[in-house]
């Protein structure tokens, strides 16, 4: 498979990107005839921000697991379209060809259908990253219905929420996964998400870690039966093959839920065509892929970088996919060397996380690994500070290997700004400039486009974009109002990112983190409202707030000023209580790092919380607190500042 589409030099990319700007009709339009189409569309794109509405390629239909697989099966067939490490490395290796790929795919899309699912259904997706995970989703593709994948360190009441504001009917899950030395039990906690729950009707459970289950009559059923059987339907109409619902361009493809300023967890809503278009574009240019290159991404399919980089984006494009069901530092932290060894990487896309994780270990874990597959690294999730890169640059990439810092979101479907590998220049801690088609712009609190420029010559704002790209989400699901409230309310006329960047003189924007009560915490979003409601669950919290500070690993940690009412208890106990509470109604990824007991917190006269004095207090700050004077009680600032844990 070539790519017309694959930008070749930095000419090229301007060429390319003022033509996007031009004509953006005309431009996808181009893109757009690389893929296959039932029919093709009416019109490539219609837009208003104000509701918002967004279109492209109306009137289109498609299947994009056709894209994905069956396009590529007269010539590929036989090539590897994933390939899966297991979590043991002792563990089997499995490759799984484009047409094995293909006839599983089928397969589950019959099971689906067997079990009563229907074009428009909502399916949850709760599995560890096994080869079935990415049937699972396909084989939803397929037959139309609407995927949810939710991540496996989830707990049971946040399944359990996804699930009634998704009215999910179905769930696929496994007996359990394994983690590094762990084996996480996914269908007892499916058991407890589902007390209580009165719109599933059936659960398909894969084994994977053969942990004792427990399987309810009518309602649970063997992923393995099911296969089997529907094997046999499928055969015995001569070869398999499950016809793939034609969808609409905008149909949604999928929901994918994220934290945001508020309580709630939001659906974020993608739908077939632009996303298909829009992954397929930026995987082959970011990365520069050339055929036959094996992609390696080690983000877990529960985020949306391994929705967009690990599935969608690799498949449509026809390339080897690396999925890794492990973590990068068992059974030592040489894992990801390994595995690029073994397989002969030669893109690797990680977090920064992981990257100061692994340079914690030092050299040793890298002794012997020979790394010489490697041609291009990418970064994803969260500012990458300095010493990273270059860690990742000299130790991982031999100082031989562009670094893509690929900046984007659930919400955006994939990559928005980045610098294109070896193509136009990287600059450390500089996700650069702009894929075509993304007008990036930087508005000061009243949306006005920031002009002045500091000593630097550096502009700093809040990053919005002017013009949606193809992958734009559609709306988050089952409310409209709140996905115009969230991202294009708060300047008109603009999709609102929530972060924060600089861009120099060149145009080269440096995101610097959230602007909004959202934390970064290992690259996963986290809103600080929710782990503020699950703190204040706990008996005996009489309010709690919430702020990010810096962490060595983990980019930001979770700093919890906590009132409790329990004053002569164990401090130590109700602080080991309340992050039981967070670990059950949200999951172990939003426990507080630090939990200080307080009596009470900075607030205004009208109430509202002083984060911005707390987040202070949280980063070590014991001088410059800002101006307390407004506060109701400004004595309680001292206080606080002096109790920091
Ligand atoms: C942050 C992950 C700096 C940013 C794909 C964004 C980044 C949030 C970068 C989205 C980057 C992502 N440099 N910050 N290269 N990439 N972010 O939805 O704050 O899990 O808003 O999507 O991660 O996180 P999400």
């Amino acid at each position: 498979m070539s790519y017309p589409y694959q930008i070749t030099s930095l000419e090229q990319y301007q060429e390319a990107y003022k033509k996007s700007l031009e004509d953006p009709e005309k431009f996808w339009q181009a893109v757009a005839e690389n893929f296959q189409w039932r029919k093709k569309w009416d019109n490539v794109l219609s837009w208003n921000f104000s509701q918002p509405k967004v279109e492209w390629f109306s009137g289109a239909k498609l299947n994009i697991t056709e894209n994905c697989i069956d396009r590529h099966l007269a010539v590929m067939g036989d090539k590897p379209a994933i390939i899966w490490e297991p979590n043991n490395p002792e563990e089997r290796t499995r490759v799984v060809t484009y047409n094995r790929l293909h006839k599983r795919v089928c397969q589950f899309a019959q099971v689906l259908k067997n079990n009563g699912v229907k074009k428009g259904d909502r399916v949850c997706i709760y599995m560890g990253m096994v080869p079935e995970l990415a049937y699972a989703i396909l084989g939803c593709a397929r037959i139309g219905a609407i995927h949810s994948v939710i991540f496996g360190g989830f707990s049971a009441q946040s399944i359990a929420d996804r699930l009634d504001d998704a009215q999910a009917e179905f769930i696929v899950t496994c007996d359990g996964a394994y983690r590094g030395g762990k084996d996480i039990p996914l269908k007892s906690v499916i058991d407890d998400a589902l007390i209580g729950n009165k719109t599933i009707k059936k659960v398909i459970v894969y084994t994977r870690t053969r942990t004792p289950v427990s399987m309810i009559k009518g309602r649970d059923v063997w992923w393995e039966d099911e296969m089997l059987f529907a094997e046999d339907q499928l055969e015995k109409e001569g070869t398999i093959n499950f016809p793939a619902a034609e969808m609409d361009a905008e149909d949604p493809l999928f929901i994918l839920y994220t934290s945001g300023s508020t309580g709630k967890p939001k659906g974020v809503v993608h739908s077939c065509a632009g996303y298909m278009v829009w992954t397929t574009y930026t995987f082959v240019n970011v990365f520069n892929y050339q055929p036959g290159d094996i992609h390696f991404c080690t983000a877990d399919i529960g985020w949306i970088t391994g929705h967009s980089y690990i599935v969608y984006g690799p498949l449509s494009a026809g390339a080897t996919s690396v999925m890794f069901e492990g973590i990068p530092t068992w059974p030592d932290a040489g894992r990801f060397w390994d595995i690029v060894d073994k397989y002969k990487v030669n893109i690797l896309y990680t977090a920064p996380t992981a990257i100061r994780s692994l340079m914690g270990f030092g050299n040793g874990p890298l002794q012997g690994k020979h790394l010489d597959s490697l041609k291009i690294l990418g970064t994803v999730g969260e500012p990458i500070n300095e010493e990273a890169w270059h860690w990742y640059d000299e130790n991982v990439g031999k100082k031989k290997c562009p670094i893509v810092d690929t900046w984007w979101q659930t919400e955006t479907g994939g990559i928005l700004i980045s610098n294109l590998a070896g193509v136009t220049p990287s600059r450390p801690g500089w996700a650069t400039l702009p894929l075509p088609g993304v007008q990036p712009l930087l508005v000061d609190d009243q949306g006005n486009e920031v002009q002045d420029k500091d000593e630097n010559g550096y502009r700093k704002g809040n990053l919005c974009i002017k013009a949606p790209w193809p992958s734009i989400l559609r709306t988050t699901y089952g409310d409209h109002e709140r996905c115009r409230t969230n991202y294009f309310a708060a300047y008109p006329n603009l999709y609102f990112t929530g972060d924060g960047a600089l861009q120099d003189e060149a145009g080269n924007f440096r995101i610097t983190g959230r602007v909004d009560d959202v934390l970064n915490v290992s690259g996963h979003r986290i809103g600080t409202a929710e782990v503020e409601n699950a703190i204040n669950m706990h008996a005996g919290v009489v309010e709690s707030a919430v702020v990010g500070y810096p962490h060595d690993v983990k980019g930001q940690g979770i700093y919890a000023f906590v009132i409790d009412s329990n004053t002569h208890g164990d401090e130590e106990l109700t602080r080991k209580d309340i992050l039981q509470t967070v670990t059950r109604i949200i999951g172990p990824i939003a426990k507080p790092d630090k939990i200080q007991f307080v009596n009470g917190l900075p607030k205004t006269r009208s109430g509202k919380i002083m984060r911005r004095i707390l987040r202070k207090i949280a980063e070590g700050e014991t001088e410059n607190l800002g101006d307390i004077t407004t506060l109701l009680d400004p004595a309680i600032v001292a206080e606080i500042s002096k109790g920091r844990v």
